[in-house]
Parts: C-alpha cells; sequence; structure tokens
C-alpha cells in the first residue's frame, strides 16, 4: 500500500530555529500521528535547506566554514524538534551526498531533454527570499530596486551572469490542466486565485545556476556554476525517498509550506515535476504567518519567538496545543505571551484539567479507585454526541482543521464539566450512592476517548490522563460506530495524578 507522504519545508540555516518553524513542522506532526494512530502507513519528512549565498554569508559573518556552520545549525534543528516531540521519519539535509547525487543527476537529465539550457541572465536577485525579479517587477524608485515581496522590501543586487535556464514557459498548459483537474492541489482554497492569475498571465524561464555563489551543488560538466538553491531545496522531496521505497511513498500527498514560498511550491516545483516525468503531489496546503505582538518577526527587531522560552514556562504540550488552536489553519494570527497565558488557564488548566483531576479524585474517593466494569455509558447524551465528534473530528483533521478538531474536542471536554456539575457527584455520594457510580462511569468512559482525540496534538498530556484513567496501553481510537456500541474504554484502577496543567499568573 501507498504511504501517505507528508512534508514540512526544508529550514534555512542561516539562524536559530523560531516560532514560525515550529509551527508548520508540529502541524505535520499532528496530521502524521492521527493518520498513524488510524492504522494508515505515512512518511513524515523534515530538514534543512544548506546552501545558497545567503548561507555563505552568514558563515563568514560567525566566522565558521560553511559546512561546520550548516552542522552546528542543523543539529539545532533537529534537537528542537526532539524537545517538541515531533516524531518525523526522515531528515534530510541538502549537503548530504544522496541528496546532492539526485540534484547533479535531476540537472543532467533536464539538460539532455533540452529543459535546461544556457543563456545570459540579466536581472535582480534578493539575497534574504534567495529570488530573482524581472526589471519590470522590481521598478526602480530613488535610484534603487527593492525586494518587490511586502514583507522583505530588502535592496536587490543587480545580477549579470552566464546562467542555465529552466524551461517553465514551457509548462503553463499543462500547469493550469492540472490545477483545474485537482482542485485540491491548491489548498487552502483562498490561495489558488493567485496562483491561477500568476500561471494565466504568462510563464517565464527562470534562472537555476549561480556562478558568483561558491557554497552549493556544482552543475554537473561545468562546475564554475553552482545549482541555484531553490533547483536545489526542492529536489529533497525526491531525493530522500529515493531508492526502492520510491514507489510506495512518491508521490507527496501533502506538502505543507507557509504562503510566502508556496509559488515555488505551485509553479516550480510542478513543472520540474513534470518536465521529469514525475507524478504530481497530491496537495500543497499553505498556511498563514505569525506576527509577534502585532509586529512581524525581524533580526532588525529582534523579536523571533524562542520555543525553548515557551516550553520552558508553559511545557511543550500547551505550546503545540496554543498554535493549533488559536488560529484556523491557512489564517494568519498574532502570537503574544498574553493570549498564551490566556488560553493555557481557561482551555487547558480550567477546562481540561480540573474536569480529569476532579473526575480521577472522585473515583479515588467514592469508589476506592474502581470503577464498575460496565460497558456501556448509562446516558445516551454523551454516546451519540461523542460517536458523531468522533466523525466530525476525522474529517476536519482530514481537511488539516486543526482549529476545528480542536474546537469540536472542547465542547465535548466542556459537556462533561457541565454534567459534573449538574450530577454534583459529592452531594449524590451520599445520598445515592449507586447513582454515583454511574455518573462517574460516564465521565471516565467519555474522557478516555478525549484522551484519545487529543493524543495527536498534546501526546504527554493525552498519556498521562490514559495513566491516570486506568488505560495501560495507548489504545487505538474507537470509530464512531464503536463509540455507539458503547465499548470498553479501560479496566485499569484510577488515581489522581499532579495538576496536568498547573494554574500561571
Ligand atoms: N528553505 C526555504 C524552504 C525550502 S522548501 C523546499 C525556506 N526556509 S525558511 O527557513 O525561511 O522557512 C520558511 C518556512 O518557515 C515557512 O514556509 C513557514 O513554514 C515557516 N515560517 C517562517 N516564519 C514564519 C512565520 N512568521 N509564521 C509562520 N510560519 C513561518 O523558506
Amino acid at each position: 500500500m501507498k504511504k501517505f507522504y507528508i512534508t514540512t519545508p526544508i529550514y534555512y540555516i542561516n539562524a536559530a530555529p523560531h516560532i514560525g518553524h515550529a509551527y508548520t513542522t508540529i502541524a505535520a506532526d499532528v496530521l502524521n500521528r492521527f493518520l498513524r494512530a488510524r492504522g494508515r502507513a505515512t512518511h513524515f519528512l523534515t530538514g534543512t535547506d544548506e546552501h545558497g549565498a545567503k548561507i555563505e554569508q552568514a558563515a563568514r559573518e560567525a566566522g565558521v566554514g560553511p559546512q561546520d556552520y550548516a552542522d552546528q545549525v542543523s543539529d539545532k534543528f533537529r534537537a528542537l524538534w526532539t524537545r517538541l516531540d515531533i516524531r518525523y521519519d526522515d531528515f534530510i539535509r541538502t549537503t548530504e551526498p544522496r541528496h546532492k547525487q539526485r540534484v547533479q543527476a535531476t540537472f543532467q537529465k533536464l539538460l539532455d531533454s533540452g529543459d535546461i539550457y544556457k543563456g545570459n541572465y540579466k536581472g535582480y536577485y534578493c539575497l534574504s527570499d534567495e529570488t530573482f525579479w524581472t526589471e519590470t517587477e522590481a521598478p526602480e524608485s530613488g535610484g534603487r530596486r527593492l525586494c518587490p515581496n511586502p514583507d522583505c522590501r530588502r535592496p536587490l543586487q543587480l545580477v549579470k551572469e552566464e546562467s542555465y535556464f529552466f524551461r517553465l514557459s514551457k509548462y503553463q498548459k499543462s500547469l493550469l490542466e492540472h490545477y483545474e483537474k485537482n482542485p485540491q492541489f491548491l489548498s487552502p482554497a483562498h490561495r489558488a486565485p493567485e496562483i491561477l492569475n500568476f500561471v494565466r498571465a504568462g510563464l517565464q524561464d527562470i534562472s537555476v545556476s549561480r556562478n558568483k555563489v561558491k557554497w552549493g551543488i556544482p552543475a554537473p560538466s561545468d562546475p564554475e556554476h553552482t545549482v541555484y538553491v531553490w533547483f536545489d531545496a526542492l529536489l529533497n522531496y525526491v531525493s530522500a525517498v529515493d531508492g526502492p521505497e520510491f514507489a510506495r511513498i512518491w508521490p507527496a500527498d501533502v506538502h505543507i509550506v507557509g504562503k510566502e514560498i508556496y509559488r515555488f511550491h505551485t509553479v516550480i516545483w510542478p513543472a520540474m515535476l513534470l518536465a521529469l516525468q514525475l507524478p504530481l503531489p497530491r496537495q500543497v496546503f499553505a498556511h498563514g504567518w505569525w506576527t509577534v505582538d502585532g509586529q512581524k518577526m525581524s533580526k532588525s527587531k529582534g523579536n523571533f519567538v524562542d520555543p525553548d522560552e515557551i516550553l520552558r514556562e508553559f511545557g511543550v504540550d500547551a505550546f503545540r496545543y496554543f498554535l493549533m488552536r488559536d488560529i484556523p489553519f491557512g489564517h494568519d494570527g498574532d502570537f503574544s505571551r498574553q493570549s498564551l497565558l490566556k488560553r493555557y488557564n481557561a482551555d487547558l488548566a480550567n477546562d481540561l484539567g480540573n474536569l480529569v483531576s476532579r473526575v480521577a479524585d472522585m473515583v479515588d474517593k467514592f469508589l476506592n479507585g474502581d470503577l464498575p466494569g460496565k460497558s456501556v455509558p448509562e446516558k445516551d447524551r454523551f454516546r451519540q454526541l461523542i460517536a458523531q465528534k468522533t466523525t466530525a473530528i476525522d474529517q476536519s483533521l482530514e481537511r488539516l482543521d486543526f482549529t476545528g478538531a480542536l474546537t469540536q474536542i472542547w465542547t465535548v471536554v466542556g459537556e462533561l464539566n457541565q454534567y459534573v456539575n449538574e450530577q454534583a457527584p459529592w452531594k449524590l455520594a451520599k445520598t445515592e450512592p449507586e447513582r454515583v457510580k454511574d455518573v462517574l462511569f460516564d465521565l471516565v468512559w467519555s474522557l478516555r476517548i478525549v484522551a484519545g482525540w487529543i493524543e495527536p496534538f498534546m501526546p504527554q498530556t493525552s498519556a498521562k490522563i490514559h495513566s491516570q484513567l486506568g488505560v495501560r496501553q495507548f489504545p487505538a481510537p474507537l470509530s464512531a460506530e464503536q463509540v455507539l456500541a458503547g465499548v470498553q474504554t479501560g479496566t485499569g484502577r484510577i488515581s489522581k495524578g499532579p495538576p496536568l496543567f498547573p494554574r500561571k499568573a
């Protein structure tokens, strides 16, 4: 069976990882964990993008050679992913031999087929974005040309050199046909018009080599030239799965990327694949950008959010939760300690954490930690609700609507809290000791399912809830039918643990 193949962008190593990188990688991890738990075979790739002029410069500024520099920063990414509980299958670095070989072979192949040809380039280059611009795209104003990307606006360099070109223009028609036949390719739908308009306006061949940049993969048979960093980087998605497994993994099922690199992934990349006669990815999904306290993160402002600072204060699960919950995937949002704190206290400490503690505590106190072994929750109210939410949550996650899934989960958490308050088991314990068993059974049965739902988002919290509620081994998620049938959700002893999310000020 083909594996479901999920990728993140490979990150530039000219700076340490920040919250933006963490965002994409966490989203990919949530999707991957969700699919795996449901028995799907998946392959999850991330990595680092290590060539190009920008990195050459960053290494120079750091006073080390580019490879040493790349080694250090790439390690930082990998170590952060471990702290964030990211479970990737493969981590690719563009300086690895497996990748370099593939890039050179590809370049040669396209040269042979005529899709790459030699010419002369004249245009403007943005070092920060590693992007070429034409005279018309970047008109002169006040004696300078600035990067047309509204989030960049840095001065451009004039580049006049012998260069290799990729025949992008040849693929305009095929690309448009592909978008039309595969509407999910350009996701989410609100991003499609930008790409359609761009491609309909006509495509120009693009330069795919630099002869002034030394830190790159040499063009085969013409080593004065190095391969343009984007041509090199995009190929990571295939070089990483080269080998006997290729046909089981390729094409990618979803490339998750930030909106600023959507065009590279939806125009240039599929055109390269068409030229290589390889199947195209099923979906490219662009998410939005985080600002911080209302401002764009930038070197000059020095306001990069360091994920480790947040981890120290709030823990990994709260961080993962916040990023997935606070803004719908695909839209822009703003990060602030204040908004994280608010969600931490309201959603996690109060709604979920308290509920688990109260329930475990009551089972401990009133029933000696032993829940009667009934298999069906007494009230149909929860069975119906949970069965319906099981389907809805699955559907949201299939669409990468992480916020939607969490919102549904919290509806159930809200209902359970309300049930505790209505039933007041602490009163029932005195007046109707038999009823108390039923009420607590309903609560525990439902909460164990909730703990399964949150596993992709908050793996540690999910395990803690399971363990407090007597589920000894991580269970396979229940289907809506199993929920309706009221299958047993656990049998072990129940005891309260330390608070899951201690309140913070
Ligand atoms: N190396 C290229 C990608 C090559 S993929 C073949 C690159 N690297 S990057 O280090 O700049 O990372 C860009 C990615 O980081 C974005 O696409 C996005 O996934 C993430 N983010 C960086 N800053 C971000 C925000 N402020 N907000 C959300 N995500 C952002 O581009």
